[in-house]
């Protein structure tokens, strides 16, 4: 496992928070009647003008810049012509590499009205992944993290955790060691050191856990069409306390003030 340096961490932190700004910029101006490939062009430009390369975009072959991932999507859906509805989820997965280091962060929005179980599912998801960043501090294992997501999501509430997809380590590349799946015991698995980078990212779906991936050999969805929410920080392991390199608070405040977006579970 590759640990950073503090001059490392705060040239990652500039990665996460390009990221956070971008989806920000989403968060502006998202509203029903928009498609996906819109914002997929949004971002790439909005990435490109801060003198930073979208990362998906080739990355194993993946034809786009952001995921866009609506309702029963779980992750890794193509940006589309397909106008957003009032009603539909959708998470926004963005990487960005600036000066050699990698951000990738994403968020669920909610577009006007849904039904209050699918309300919880948002809320309950962004608060699993607050629950497993708690655990990333120095001298716990990966399992603590993993444990704290799905006792919160599987455990309390009766979600679907994906276990074909998993978070992971963050530096030069996109995916490093460790996995970080959102499932898991206690103790077990490797140990945290400080200044180990983790895209912490929790999948979860209001029906059952199993998924399959589409013809397209990407797009991820739930076998019972049920929605699934995906939320992920990029998160530094410290002595007693995560230091979260991406930045929530921006693209809240922009939902927050976008009447089309609905922010009333937090
Ligand atoms: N956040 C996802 C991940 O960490 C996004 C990867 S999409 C890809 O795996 F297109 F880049 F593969
Ligand atoms: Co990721």
């Amino acid at each position: 496992m590759i640990h950073k340096t503090e001059a490392e961490i705060a040239l990652m932190k500039e990665a996460a928070t390009l990221v956070s700004k971008t989806l920000t910029e989403v968060a502006k101006i998202l509203k029903p009647g928009m498609t996906t490939l819109a914002i997929d062009k949004i971002c790439a430009d909005f990435v490109r003008d801060h003198n930073a390369i979208p990362s998906f975009y080739n990355y194993r072959g993946y034809p786009h810049h952001v995921c866009a991932s609506v309702n029963d999507v779980v992750v890794h859906g193509f940006p589309n012509d397909t106008p957003l509805q009032e009603g539909d989820i959708v998470s926004i997965d963005m990487g960005v590499i600036l000066n050699g280091w990698h951000g990738d962060h994403a968020y669920t929005f909610i577009l006007g009205e849904v039904t209050p179980e699918v309300l919880q599912l948002v809320k309950v998801t962004k608060e699993s992944l607050y629950k497993g960043i708690e655990k990333a501090i120095v001298n716990n294992r990966v399992g603590d993290i993993s444990y704290a997501i799905q006792e919160h999501t599987e455990r309390k509430y009766g979600y679907g955790v994906v276990r074909e997809l998993v978070g992971h380590g963050l530096g030069r590349s996109l995916h490093e060691d460790p996995q970080v799946p959102n499932y898991g015991k206690r103790g077990t698995g490797p140990k945290l050191k400080e200044n180990l980078v983790l895209a912490i990212e929790p999948m979860i779906n209001l029906g059952s856990r199993e998924v399959y991936t589409e013809e397209d050999g990407w797009t991820v969805r739930t076998r019972d069409g049920k929605p699934s929410v995906h939320f992920e920080h990029d998160v530094c392991v410290k002595r007693n306390k995560a230091l979260i390199l991406s930045d929530y608070s921006i693209i809240e405040a922009a939902e927050k003030a976008n009447t089309n977006l609905n922010s009333s579970y937090y």
